[in-house]
């Protein structure tokens, strides 16, 4: 599986899928499966999730139809959504995609429940942020047809999309997985053997370790590293990945550096004391307007409105320069060239 240019093979309409656990992530996911053609059994989990699940649905469908990411309305979508409590309703579903809290043993019960109910032939997927897809398998009855699917908030407008093989999950699935979420909008990554973090986190996550520790020893403000990954990393990463990156700025510095800077980057295994002090005194972030920074209400909501607001803006420029946008460029120019 490459960066070629993938056509959808399948019709989504015929592909029932269930999203099980309607928070946040369930809604988002319920809406990108809806805008790309499937038919959906959502089900809520919690008696709560029926009253918060549809609305914010719609909230969603409506933002993604101004924003032109389909032409079909909210209620015309809306119509292939049947949203429930009751397990047996998502019986004849192909595919399952668990968006349960991150919380093993309640995981364990839900995919009884899906299991009671669906085929053996059934994929269930897990959008586990750092659960390993190994050990959450091992508690399914049918561990090959078992995968992660992680997705990133929010998920109708990012093109990210890890596929996770635990160590007994078919090939097959994870093929069939790559293929049929191109229907998505989204730009895949095949993750071939389960490591705890996937790929985005662990590389995220030696990015926050290394941030803790500049800030806590005194080397830079907070704000100070803030603008520097906005300006540096973010002005390249929508476009390549490290790799490509160094490609295109010169692989023998960075072998260079590497020698010289790996010895003194921070290995700390303890969770940093900046981050432990926030949590241990109730800051959430931008959900209770108290984090690495401090926002009046009104600040915490327009920080949200407006990363809502650049999702948009940044898929535009993430499609504009999909990941084979040489290949297809060389193509279009053979093709001038044969006229
Ligand atoms: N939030 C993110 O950015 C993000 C990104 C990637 C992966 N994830 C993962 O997706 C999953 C869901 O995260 P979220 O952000 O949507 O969380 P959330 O808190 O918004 O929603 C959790 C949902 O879990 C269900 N739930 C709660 N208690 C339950 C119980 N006792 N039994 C069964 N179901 C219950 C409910 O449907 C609830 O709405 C987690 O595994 C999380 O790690 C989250």
């Amino acid at each position: 599986m490459t960066d070629s240019i993938k056509e959808p093979l399948v019709n989504p309409a015929d592909i029932a899928v269930a999203v099980v656990g309607l928070g946040l992530m369930g809604c988002s996911i319920t809406t990108c499966l809806l805008m790309a053609g499937h038919p959906v059994i959502a089900v809520a989990p919690i008696p709560g999730d029926m009253l918060t699940a549809c609305p914010r649905i719609r909230e969603h469908l409506k933002k993604s139809f101004e924003e032109g990411l389909t032409d079909k309305t909210p209620e015309d979508l809306l119509k292939r959504l049947h949203i429930t409590e009751n397990y047996e309703d998502i019986s004849h579903c192909t595919l399952v995609i668990e968006c349960t809290i991150e919380d093993i043993s309640i995981k364990k019960t839900v995919y009884a429940k899906i299991e009671a109910v669906v085929s053996n032939q059934t994929v269930i997927t897990s959008n586990t942020s750092a659960i390993p897809i190994s050990i959450l398998q091992r508690e399914t009855g049918v561990p090959e047809r078992f995968l992660g699917l992680h997705w990133a908030e929010p998920s109708h407008t990012t093109r990210f999309l890890e596929i996770i093989c635990g160590d007994l999950s078919g090939a097959t699935h994870a093929e069939w997985l790559y293929q049929l979420s191109h229907n998505w909008n989204k730009e895949p990554t095949l993750v071939r053997k389960d490591i705890r973090g996937f790929i985005t986190n662990r590389l995220m996550y030696a990015m926050y370790r290394e941030a803790f520790y500049l800030v806590e020893n005194g080397f830079a403000t907070i704000e100070d590293i803030d603008r520097a990954c906005r300006n540096n990393p973010g002005y390249w990463m929508t476009l390549v990945g490290v790799f490509r990156w160094m490609d295109l700025t010169g692989v023998p510095a960075y072998h260079t550096v590497m020698k010289e800077l790996f010895p003194t980057l921070n290995n700390e295994m303890e969770v940093p004391k900046l981050i432990d002090d926030i949590v241990k005194s109730g800051g959430k972030g931008i959900a209770n307007a108290k984090g690495f920074y401090d926002y009046t209400p009104e600040e915490a909501l327009m920080w949200r409105e407006t990363f809502e607001e650049f999702g948009f803006e940044i898929r535009k420029l993430a499609l504009k320069y999909p990941a084979d946008v040489v290949q297809r460029k060389l193509e279009e120019k053979k093709k001038e060239e044969e006229l």
